[in-house]
């Protein structure tokens, strides 16, 4: 594929930055939208698509556009708080998760991001990642937001905020997510 450009239906413009290191020759900027429709979709999938398709609507004709939904699903908490992790925890959200697992078993977990990508012309496209890991017993590191701090990749002793930014860019779910993206926009249509 050759240059070209996208917006993201998202306030956060770390994410944007994100995917343009993970998707080459993209040029990604955040959308400025005040009223983004609200996230209470049954499915990350079904999040993702509604940013996207609101986005449609606002970018540029020859513009593409992407959704991005994500959570953290924990084993003792049956995958909760999953599709509602960003109304979970408050301004704490590690604080919170920690409370909810004290004393119990199951501190297995898993990222799941979803990325939806409509073309100029109404085209869609998916990718799916995860990041498998578990929760561990205290809040340690400084980078990465959310649950990064008590969030363990599966074969590390580090949390990912210790892990750092650089190694969440290549590792993440998001990243796992935008490389079977890139597999999708690959096959021939
Ligand atoms: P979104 O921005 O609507 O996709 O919300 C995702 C929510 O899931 C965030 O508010 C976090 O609670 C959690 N989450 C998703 N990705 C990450 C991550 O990379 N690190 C930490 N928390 C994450």
């Amino acid at each position: 594929m050759g240059e070209l450009k996208a917006r993201l239906a998202s306030r956060n413009p770390g994410k944007a930055r994100e995917l343009e290191h993970l998707l080459p020759s993209w040029t990604i900027e955040p959308l400025a939208a005040e009223d983004y429709p609200p996230e209470n979709g049954a499915t990350y999938y079904d999040n993702a698509r509604g940013k996207a398709l609101f986005g449609r609507a606002l970018a540029r004709e020859d513009e593409w556009v992407i959704g991005e939904d994500s959570g953290i699903e924990v084993e003792a908490l049956d995958g909760g708080p999953g599709v509602r992790s960003a109304r979970s925890g408050g301004t704490d959200p590690a604080g919170w998760l920690l409370g909810e697992l004290s004393g119990v078993e199951g501190r297995g977990a898993r990222y799941v991001s979803e990325l939806v990508v409509v073309s100029p012309s109404g085209e869609e496209f998916r990718g799916t990642g995860t990041l498998e890991g578990r929760i561990g017993g205290e809040a340690r590191g400084t980078e990465g937001f959310g649950f990064d701090p008590i969030f363990i990749p599966k074969g590390r002793d580090q949390t990912v905020a210790e892990l750092g930014n650089e190694w969440k860019r290549d590792n993440s779910h998001r990243a796992n997510a935008a490389r079977e993206l890139l597999a999708a926009l690959r096959e021939p249509r």
